[in-house]
C-alpha cells in the first residue's frame, strides 16, 4: 500500500513536534508548516524518509492556503492534517491588541487552513482532520478572546463534521480539546498539567480511532463537566493567576 502522509501546521510547537516523531515511526511521511523552519532543522533527521518543511505566517491567511495546497500537490494519501496554531495570553488590563492578536490566528488563520484542508479532504474523498482546541472554550473564561475563540474552532470542526456527513464522504473531524500542558508556565498547577509526550502518545492513539471529539488527558472530561454545569455565580468566583503572579 502506498506510504500515508499527514500535515501538521503549527509545527515549532513542543507537542507539534512530539506527534511527529510518533507519525514518523509509523513510517508516515511527515511535512510540517511553522512560522520559524530554521528552528526546527534539528528535527528533520529525526523524521524518516522524505520530511517536508514549510514556512507559513499565520498572519496572511491567503498565503497561508497557496501554501497549503502547494503542499497538497507535493504530497500523496494526506491521511490527515493537524492544526496546532494557537495564541493566548493573560492580561487584565484587555487591551484590544490582544483579542486582535489572537482572533487573527484562532479565528482567521485556523478557518483559512481548516477550509483548504476540507476541501482538499473532499475532493481525495477521505481524510482526517484533527484540531487541538481547549476545554476553554466551552465557557468565557479569564483570557476573554482565547476562551471565545476556542469556541469557535469547536462549533466549525462540528459544522465540518455535518457537511462530511452530508456528502457521505469518510472524512472525520477531530477535535482535541485539551487541558494543561506541563509548558504553562505560571498558570495551572503541576498537578494538573501532563508531559507532553503523553499529550501527543494520547492524541494520536484517539485519532486513530476517528475520535469526533476527545478530551486530553482524560481526566479533562470530568473537569471540563463540572465547569459547564457550574452556577454562574460560583464559576465567576473562580481563582486565578495572571503571569508572573
Ligand atoms: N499549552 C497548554 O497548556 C494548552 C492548554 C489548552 C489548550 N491548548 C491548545 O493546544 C494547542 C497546542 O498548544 P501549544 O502549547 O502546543 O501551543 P503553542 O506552542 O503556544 O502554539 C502552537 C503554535 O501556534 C503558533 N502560535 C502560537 N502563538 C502564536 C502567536 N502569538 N502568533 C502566531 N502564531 C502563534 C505557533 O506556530 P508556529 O509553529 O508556526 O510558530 C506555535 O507553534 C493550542 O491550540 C492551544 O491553544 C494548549
Amino acid at each position: 500500500m502506498a506510504r500515508l502522509s499527514a500535515i501538521i501546521i503549527g509545527a515549532n510547537s513542543a507537542l507539534s513536534q512530539a506527534m511527529a516523531l510518533q507519525l514518523a515511526s509509523e513510517q508516515v511521511r511527515v511535512a510540517l508548516m511553522a512560522s520559524d523552519p530554521d528552528a526546527l532543522s534539528p528535527l528533520l533527521p529525526r523524521l524518516g524518509e522524505d520530511p517536508i518543511l514549510v514556512e507559513i505566517d499565520i498572519f496572511e491567511p491567503d498565503a497561508c492556503r497557496e501554501a497549503f495546497e502547494r503542499l497538497w500537490e507535493e504530497l500523496e494519501n494526506v491521511a490527515l492534517v493537524v492544526i496546532n496554531t494557537a495564541a493566548s495570553g493573560l492580561d487584565l488590563s484587555l487591551p484590544y491588541a490582544l483579542d486582535r492578536q489572537i482572533n487573527a490566528v484562532n479565528v482567521t488563520g485556523f478557518s483559512a487552513l481548516a477550509n483548504a484542508a476540507f476541501n482538499r479532504m473532499v475532493a481525495q474523498k477521505y481524510g482526517q482532520l484533527a484540531a487541538l482546541t481547549s476545554i476553554a472554550g466551552e465557557r468565557g473564561g479569564p483570557q476573554v478572546a482565547f476562551h471565545a475563540s476556542k469556541a469557535y474552532q469547536q462549533n466549525y470542526l462540528q459544522g465540518l463534521r455535518l457537511h462530511a456527513q452530508r456528502l457521505k464522504l469518510p472524512i472525520t473531524i477531530s477535535d482535541v480539546r485539551l487541558g494543561y500542558l506541563d509548558k504553562m508556565h505560571g498558570r495551572g498547577s503541576k498537578g494538573w498539567s501532563a508531559p507532553v509526550e503523553k499529550v501527543a502518545a494520547q492524541t494520536l492513539r484517539a485519532l486513530r480511532k476517528a475520535k469526533p471529539k476527545v478530551y486530553v488527558t482524560r481526566r479533562w472530561r470530568l473537569i471540563s463537566w463540572l465547569s459547564r454545569v457550574l452556577p454562574e455565580f460560583i464559576y465567576n468566583r473562580r481563582k486565578y493567576k495572571s503571569p508572573g503572579a
